[in-house]
């Protein structure tokens, strides 16, 4: 008897920083803006990494994939991808992991689609850059069914969708070469409140169907409460409290996080 064997998702790869240090290069020295960060995603489960402005949060993101925006470097520690550490890896083998085991949702969202590019070639790229060129449409026409579009979007361009249609693009392209770990910043911070509420809907659902595991990075604590397993809190370049979103909410410990909790719990949130 051959009956069809279910694909099984892909495990959610698991992310391990350590001690994790990160400066900025300046011609007068170096400024540290990362100082012994350690954080977690288990495989298959969502972490948040909360924190204020200037925080450290996207530095943290750019270090993963070491794609920092400015001269920056790592000065010390281990960012170990199911055990594999990505910080002595040559840019090459990086380059391999990059969109395809580990894609990133940027936190800029204006920059983050060309204008003058159709969004099926957008949506293709990464698939073309890892897995070829044969099937790419019907792979990126199936991303965009899974993010809510329709498979006319392949041929238009950035400026004929909407802020919410253009948040799915990105999202699409980032799933589309079947990641198993994606790291998204900041990924509401620029869409009105009802389309965050269908964005995170979909990031959720995304996250639970693919088996992916999911570094959300955020500084509003009820998207925390709605979505993390786990949240790191981090300030001034360290994390200051790691905990079970639960935990977090109902005995923080440090009075950073203490003070956040406060505040997201006035407005009424807590974890599901
Ligand atoms: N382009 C840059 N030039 C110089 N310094 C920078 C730059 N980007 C970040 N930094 C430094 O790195 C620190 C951390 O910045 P980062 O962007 O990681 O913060 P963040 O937590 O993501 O904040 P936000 O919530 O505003 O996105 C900043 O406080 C700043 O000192
Ligand atoms: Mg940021």
């Amino acid at each position: 008897m051959t009956a069809a064997v279910p694909a099984s998702p892909p495990r959610g790869a698991e992310l391990v920083i350590e001690g994790l240090s990160v400066a900025i290069t300046r011609p007068s020295g170096n400024v540290p803006v990362l100082e012994d960060v350690r954080l977690h995603v288990p495989s298959a489960q969502t972490a948040a990494l909360v924190g204020a402005s200037g925080a450290g949060k996207s530095m943290t993101a750019y270090a993963v994939l070491r794609l920092f925006p400015v001269d920056a470097r790592i000065t010390a520690g281990r960012i170990l991808l199911d055990g594999q550490d990505l910080v002595p890896m040559p840019e090459r083998e990086l380059a391999k992991i990059r969109g395809r085991r580990v894609a990133m949702i940027f936190q800029e969202p204006g920059s983050a689609l060309d204008p003058v590019m159709s969004i099926g070639d957008q949506v293709m790229e990464g698939i073309v850059a890892h897995l070829g060129r044969r099937g790419a449409r019907e792979r990126a026409a199936d991303a965009l069914a899974r993010v809510g579009l329709d498979r006319d979007l392949l041929r238009r361009y950035p400026h004929e969708l909407s802020g919410g249609q253009r948040q799915r693009v990105l999202i699409a392209a980032a799933i589309a070469p079947g990641p198993s770990l994606l790291i998204a910043d900041e990924p509401t911070a620029a869409l009105d409140v009802t389309v965050q509420a269908q964005i995170l809907d979909l990031l959720g659902r995304l996250q639970r169907d693919l088996g992916m595991s999911l570094l959300l990075i955020t500084h509003d604590l009820g998207i925390v409460a709605q979505m993390a397993d786990l949240v790191h809190v981090m300030r001034g370049g360290r994390i200051v409290e790691s905990a079970d979103t639960r935990r977090l909410f109902a005995a923080p410990q440090h009075p950073y996080t203490r003070s956040l909790v406060e505040g997201a719990q006035r407005l009424g949130f807590w974890p599901a």
